[in-house]
């Protein structure tokens, strides 16, 4: 029978994915990543040779568990967490960990690209505000902070990217994830040789850029032996993980949007222009589908504020547990409120300094109130991503959930209740992983279009609407969610930077 590839470089672990011809999910096994290395507050880091090991195990584990053979495979298509900064020296060797997407450290920097380039020309270029969360000042905190690693920078890829060089010795990416570099012209689809020159980047250390469905190159005969993957197979562009999910939720054409909850929390909405929040508060970047863009709303802490509070406070019970106990107290959690800035926030705050915690705790509160209050901050901050999206004149009829988060099914009636929307499930809730398959299907040729292919093999099979008294009290609970990140901003001015460590 044959299959293809899906093959996702997520926060947690690296998912290997099979369908088969008819775009439906027939295998998959997930390999585990280190933790992420936090060495201060709000850094995070990963080492790209862990992705590529556990890429080596998450392939060589889903042929075994299909009993299939690399000549199976029609075509590798690759997702994987966005805006991680991969730096390579002349010998293609990693010349230190990687700073992903939610490490905040790179402020200075921000500030330094709008002192020399102006904020107008950073939005003219990329269509969106510089962040900290992005590939450019990453790239710059090296220069700032570690010019001997700086010097030897020969390449620059994105984690997908990396290893999409393993398996085929090619340095490519594509339109979607260079969307998230700042370096990367969002509307003309190609690098923004215009900034990349008034910063005075070399131009030569960028990969070449694809639309997701092409084709960037063939696994090498080494990748085929560590693999067990054929010599020759082809390795589609494919996306960043938030495009490919919206791939695998059908959100492919107007009207649909999709909330994906991971260790971040996306909401995302697929547009035929690049449509702008002047805010900057949602990003506009271009969608794996050709010629079409999205803006998409991300919650720094949404998978990561539960597992946090696991890793931390309850180490031996498992998510569905911690969701049970949550149920056990009401909507609104007693008037306890998590602000889930464990990592900054992106939208709607776009602020690095933002930090997470729980206001309003009382004697009275339980643990099943912590966690249930902590269900319900990620799903406000997701509902903030929404209305912001509605202000933008893109409507939203029904939202479909996938991510770890969307298998539960108490989070998932919460999210109807917050959203005050229906809430819809498809038959396959895998999100990224999926999306980078089918991109894969319709770069071989099985389908000529993502949409079209979207159409055929993507089924809803089941909705959760909202339960109009919960909804109730969540709406007067957002409004004093919303009232409480203005509140206390002064306050996350006033902790001292991350950048330096207390006895510097
Ligand atoms: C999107 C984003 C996250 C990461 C990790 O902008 O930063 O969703 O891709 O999943």
């Amino acid at each position: 029978m044959p299959y293809w590839l899906g093959l996702d470089i997520g926060t947690g672990g690296t998912r290997a994915l099979l369908i088969d011809e008819a775009g439906q999910v027939r295998h998959a096994h997930t390999a585990p990543h280190e933790e992420m290395r936090m060495e201060r507050p709000l850094w995070a880091e990963q080492r790209p040779e862990n992705w590529w090991d556990a890429a080596l195990l998450a392939i060589r584990g889903v042929l075994s568990i299909a009993n299939a053979n690399g000549r199976q495979i029609r075509g590798v298509g690759l997702s994987g967490q966005m805006h991680g900064l991969v730096i390579l020296d002349a010998a293609h060797r990693v010349i230190r960990p990687a700073l992903i997407w939610c490490d905040q450290r790179s402020q200075p920097q921000v500030d330094w690209i709008n002192r020399t380039a102006g904020p107008e020309t950073v939005l003219r270029c990329t269509a969106n505000p510089v962040l900290t969360g992005f590939t450019l000042p990453k790239l710059l905190w090296v220069r700032d902070n570690e010019p001997k690693h700086f010097d030897r920078v020969k390449k620059l890829l994105l984690p997908k990217d990396y290893v999409r060089f393993q398996l085929t010795g090619e340095f490519a990416s594509d339109v979607s994830d260079a969307s998230g570099t700042a370096l990367f012209d969002v509307v003309k689809r190609r690098w923004s040789f215009d900034l990349i020159d008034q910063l005075k980047i070399d131009r030569d250390i960028l990969p070449t850029v694809y639309e997701s469905s092409e084709i960037t190159g063939q696994v090498s005969d080494q990748a085929a032996r560590d693999t067990g993957l054929e010599p020759g197979t082809p390795v589609m562009a494919g996306g960043g993980d938030q495009a490919c999910s919206a791939v695998g939720n059908g959100i492919v054409v107007p009207g649909v949007v999709s909330c994906t909850l991971g260790t971040s929390g996306v909401v995302f909405a697929h547009s035929d222009q690049p449509h702008y929040d002047p805010a900057g508060r949602v990003h506009t970047f271009c969608h794996a589908v050709k010629g079409a863009w999205h803006v998409m709303g991300v919650t720094q802490g949404a998978g990561l504020s539960l597992q946090w509070f696991r890793n931390q406070l309850a180490p031996s019970s498992d998510y569905g547990a911690l969701t049970a106990e949550a149920a056990t107290t009401p909507a609104g959690s007693q008037g306890l409120y998590w602000l889930p800035y464990l990592m900054g926030e992106r939208t709607p705050h776009l602020d690095a300094m933002a930090r997470g915690g729980w206001i309003g705790l009382t004697a009275k509160h339980t643990r099943a109130d912590l966690i249930r209050s902590l269900l319900e901050g990620v799903s406000y901050s997701q509902k903030d991503g929404l209305n912001i999206i509605e202000q933008m004149g893109i409507p939203i009829e029904s939202v479909r959930v996938s991510g770890g988060g969307a298998r539960s099914e108490f989070w998932r009636q919460m999210l109807a209740d917050v959203f005050a929307k229906r809430i819809v499930t498809l038959a396959s809730q895998e999100g990224s992983a999926y999306g980078a398959a089918l991109l894969a299907m319709v770069g071989t040729g099985a389908y000529s279009t993502v949409p079209e292919m979207c159409k055929a093999v993507i089924h809803v099979v089941a909705s959760t609407d909202p339960h109009k008294n919960e909804s109730n009290i969540y709406a007067a609970g957002h409004r004093v969610y919303q009232s409480l990140y203005p509140a206390l901003q002064p306050f996350y001015r006033g902790v001292p930077s991350t950048s330096k460590s207390p006895q510097e």
